[in-house]
């Protein structure tokens, strides 16, 4: 074999991770952040386009890695027969639950924990069809895909950024910062190939222009992609907020990105 076998694709990822420009975010970042990406993502066409890919057989267990507010988890459960949703926000794991109620479903069980914790010893056992969707938010990639391949008895579904991800490096650059995106699906998959584990790959659109049910709601949301303004950035921001921020006829707010944000989709079937 060539060189290539021996690229420490694990140590590329935090390496990349270490130099991004939008830093790791705590359970109580995500706790802030529950509501309006509850909101948001209610309605949203890149999960019916994940769950055409998993197509999940309706006897299937399933089990929800980040699951959010259950963006992708409640939907799930109105095919399949049962659905764990892991997250490390109780905020996330809330609206879950009050969104899961008003649906009528009984068939999701939630469970508190990061990525790190000992799953086992929280008492989780494999499930059909494990999956991570845009929650890859971790330091030791190769252990958290080790992790999720081990508690998957059938497929593993992950989603990964394609470059900027959701990120838009116009907000940026707007403010006069330079942007690092950190890693993307291309390190995942190739640490995969490394782990013996031949992904297929797929890709998903995400919305172009995200929409709000507030301007306010709109500025949050960009402000914490820049986690916060800096001293001199406001007025460029300002700037391009009445370039780029509108008001529908339906009383929502778009933003308009000119770089269309993709998500990849790795999975593979156990052996
Ligand atoms: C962008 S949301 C994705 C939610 C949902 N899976 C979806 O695709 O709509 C990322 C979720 O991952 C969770 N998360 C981030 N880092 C985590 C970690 N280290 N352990 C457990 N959950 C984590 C956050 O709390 C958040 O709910």
């Amino acid at each position: 074999m060539g060189g290539f076998a021996e690229i420490d694709w694990n140590r590329i990822w935090r390496e990349t991770r270490q130099q991004r420009t939008c830093k790791a975010k705590g359970s109580q970042d995500w706790d802030r952040k529950a509501a309006s990406f509850a909101r948001r993502n209610r309605q949203s066409p890149y999960i019916d386009h994940l769950l055409t890919i998993i197509n999940p057989e309706p006897t299937a267990t399933v089990l929800d890695v980040g699951a959010g507010p259950g963006t992708l988890a409640i939907p799930m459960a109105r095919r399949v027969r049962q659905v764990t949703a892991l997250d490390f926000s109780t905020r996330m794991l809330e609206e879950l639950t009050v969104g899961a109620a008003a649906a009528g479903l009984g068939n999701i069980t939630t469970v508190r924990a990061a990525w790190e914790d000992d799953w086992s010893a929280l008492g989780l056992v494999p499930h059909d069809i494990a999956v991570a969707s845009r929650s890859l938010a971790v330091d030791d990639l190769e252990a958290a895909l080790v992790k999720l391949n081990h508690f998957a008895r059938q497929r593993v579904y992950l989603t990964d950024r394609v470059g900027a991800g959701p990120f838009d490096p116009e907000v940026f650059a707007a403010v006069g910062r330079t942007f690092e995106s950190g890693p993307d699906y291309i390190i995942t998959l190739n640490l995969l190939y490394s782990l013996g584990i031949h992904a297929r790959v797929d890709f998903i659109p995400a919305e172009y222009s995200a929409c709000y049910a507030s301007r306010a709601e709109a500025v949050d949301s960009l402000i914490w992609m820049l986690e916060e303004l800096q001293p001199g950035e406001a007025e460029k921001f300002e700037t391009y907020l009445a370039e780029r921020l509108s008001c529908q006829v339906d009383g929502t707010w778009t933003v308009a990105r000119r770089h269309r944000p993709l998500w990849a989709v790795l999975w593979w079937e156990k052996e």
